[in-house]
């Protein structure tokens, strides 16, 4: 077992003792950070740095080395160098967001869909194992992958931020359509946090950033199984450490319970609900990691403090709780007001842990 300097982190996603809350935040190395669209611009573009080790691990770094109050790190890539990597040509056209070449919507070319080859996906392996290189042990490193129906909405609709109709007709239309993309997608998804693991990936989060598009019902049957599915199928420990896995639906307050019960150590919360009411459904079954509204961080660092002390609060005394933003950071973000929330949550959480 490599020695590891802080396991703050990981510890506290297995609800164990910690003198204080770990924290790290959803995209901590992204645009809001100068040093980051520097590293952008050298490498030419954002698909350059998730492709190259050297770059993705020098803006892996980045956040790290500014703030040392993080407990974390995490990969930098993308979430969609999965369905490329399925042959859908993943492409980012300048302040429109991701996009694919091809679409699955004809059933011809859905039923064409197969796992691919894990070494199409070398490059993030290669990423993972580099930055653990460079980390040497200063802290754990968090692999990550969409969850299947997250991945899906870009295959089917081509691209993000849409109403979902497309593959919401699919879903109740053609189910076995969906799910055939579903269930090739989740054996993907496995496979490649299984290598992420095997690279050094420490722990592992599903971001299922549109599971909370659905309907209640569709949510269990497109979204939850198989999230369960990939849990299922995780390597449980690596080089004698147990590697826990965070599980989080954007816009998934309404089913914790059902979220709880499928094997992970950990549920990600959005901002849209109250971390000690979410403590008291979910009992000892999980961790919490949440969950502070990104756009809190515009403000002051007065109002910031304010905001993290109530989260504390709410969360309240015991363990089992790591400090994050309940959604990615904005690249609006003064630098200086991601200290201030690292900063209070240090200060204000150790009184939590006696
Ligand atoms: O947290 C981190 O620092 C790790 C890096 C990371 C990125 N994307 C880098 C990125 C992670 C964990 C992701 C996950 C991701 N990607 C999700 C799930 C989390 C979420 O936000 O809900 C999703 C839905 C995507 C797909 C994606 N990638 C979108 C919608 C966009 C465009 C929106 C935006 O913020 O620009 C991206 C691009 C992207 N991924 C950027 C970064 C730093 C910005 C690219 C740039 O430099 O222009």
């Amino acid at each position: 077992m490599s020695t590891l300097q802080n396991d703050t982190f990981l510890k506290a996603l297995m609800r164990q003792p910690t003198d204080y809350t770990p924290v790290w935040m959803m995209r901590q190395a992204g645009r809001y950070l100068p040093e980051y669209r520097q590293s952008r611009k050298n490498a030419g573009s954002f698909l350059q740095l998730c492709k190259n080790a050297d770059f993705a691990t020098e803006v892996t770094m980045q956040p790290l080395d500014r703030y040392p109050l993080l407990d974390a790190a995490i990969l930098f890539s993308d979430i969609l160098t999965v369905p490329d990597a399925m042959g859908l040509g993943l492409y980012f056209e300048e302040g429109e967001g991701p996009k694919f070449e091809r679409t699955l919507q004809l059933e011809a070319d859905i039923k064409k869909l197969a796992v691919p080859d894990m070494s199409k996906l070398q490059y993030v392996f290669d990423a993972v194992s580099q930055i653990r290189k460079t980390l040497n042990g200063r802290l754990p490193l968090i692999g990550f992958t969409g969850s299947p129906w997250t991945l899906a909405t870009y295959m089917v609709e081509g691209k993000g931020k849409t109403d979902f109709l497309t593959i919401k007709k699919m879903a109740y239309a053609r189910p076995d359509l969906l799910h055939h993309i579903l269930d090739t997608t989740a054996q993907t998804v496995i496979q490649y946090l299984n290598a992420q693991i095997a690279a050094g990936a420490q722990a592992v989060m599903i971001f299922d950033s549109w599971g909370g598009a659905l309907s209640h019902d569709a949510y269990k049957e497109f979204s939850l199984n198989y999230m369960q599915k990939i849990v299922n199928g995780l390597t449980k420990t690596n080089d004698g450490r147990v590697v826990p896995s965070v599980v989080f639906t954007k816009g998934g307050g309404l089913w914790l319970e059902a979220q709880a019960a499928i094997g992970a150590d950990a549920l990600g919360l959005d901002w849209t609900v109250d971390i000690g009411s979410a403590r008291q459904r979910v009992g000892a079954q999980v961790a919490l990691q949440g969950n502070l509204d990104p756009a809190i961080l515009l403000s002051t660092p007065e109002a910031i403090e304010k905001e993290v002390v109530k989260v504390l609060q709410s969360y309240g005394h015991g363990h089992g709780h790591v400090f994050n933003l309940g959604h990615g950071i904005t690249q609006l973000t003064p630098p200086e007001n991601a200290a201030a929330m690292l900063d209070a949550v240090r200060t204000h959480s150790r009184q939590y842990h006696q």
